[in-house]
């Protein structure tokens, strides 16, 4: 994998991507953050070498670089996802390579459901540790050694310091930001009543299926990861109501230009 992965940040270097030192990747129905961007270079992942092959989702899936908050930033509009037929050394590839591209942070965002019911759809909560229910590591191959630690500590796997200061940009902000544990799931399908009750048992308040597998990787890379989801539907077993895909999308669009606030001023204080 080493390879593929000096290869494909050469090609991203030839397109001009040159010494980022922060990576984002944005979540499903948060592709705003992108308009804030001045935007130097952008690259479609189907033309990017060694990139997983796109699905329809990831038609307009794009790596783009330029300037936010006053530094060089390589952003992820779209990811990829065990749901969509991807394994877990494919949706973390990326991440490798905007590391070797030379990234020291990366600031990553989700769509999740609160199963703390204290927490309301259209609030953010930083996420300061998680569950892994994803039945897998990607870690978990051979020569992984090669590419970093193979029993990567996750003892902190969020930064601390980052995290304090999202929070106090959230109070200065007058933002209502929750701190709370993430559980990821494989998906596509949502809970069932008695999967969420199994999920809040099991310590976390919110569940969705992404970042955790980018967030291992990035803890054997030794990048200070944050995460910030957006809370886009409320998970009560016990009164249930039937899931709409599209609202869950547009509460995070309407959720969105906070989390663009708040990365937007912690990568000018970075
Ligand atoms: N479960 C899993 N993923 C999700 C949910 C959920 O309730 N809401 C948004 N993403």
């Amino acid at each position: 994998m080493i390879n593929k992965i000096k290869e494909t940040a050469d090609y991203l270097i030839q397109k001009g991507f040159e010494t980022p030192e922060i990576g984002i990747v944005l979540g499903t129905g948060l592709g705003k953050l992108i308009n804030e961007i001045e935007i130097i270079h952008e690259v479609e992942y189907s033309n990017i070498p060694h990139f997983p092959e796109a699905t329809v989702e990831f038609h307009k899936g794009k790596l783009v670089y330029g300037n936010f908050g006053g530094k060089k930033v390589v952003v992820m509009q779209g990811r990829f996802h065990l749901y969509e037929g991807y394994n877990l050394q494919e949706i973390t590839y990326p991440i490798r390579v905007l590391e070797k591209l030379g990234i020291k942070t990366l600031l990553m965002s989700n769509a999740a459901g609160a199963v703390n019911l204290n927490f309301k759809k259209g609030e953010l909560m930083l996420i300061d540790d998680h569950i892994n229910l994803q039945g897998g590591s990607p870690l978990a191959f051979k020569g992984v050694e090669q590419l970093g630690e193979r029993f990567v500590d996750m003892y902190q796997p969020y930064n601390v310091e980052i995290n304090k200061k999202l929070e106090v940009i959230a109070s200065k902000n007058n933002l209502n930001l929750h701190k709370g544990v993430y559980a990821s799931v494989i998906g596509p399908q949502l809970e069932t009543r008695a999967e969420y009750r199994m999920i809040k048992i099991l310590g976390a308040d919110a569940v969705g299926m992404s970042t955790v597998p980018e967030i291992i990787v990035a803890n054997q890379l030794k990048l200070k990861a944050v995460a910030i989801t957006v809370l886009t539907d409320e998970c009560d077993p016990d009164n249930l109501k039937p899931i709409n895909i599209p609202e869950i999308i547009e509460l995070a669009g309407k959720a969105e230009p906070n989390m663009i606030t708040l990365f937007k001023e912690l990568i000018t204080e970075l």
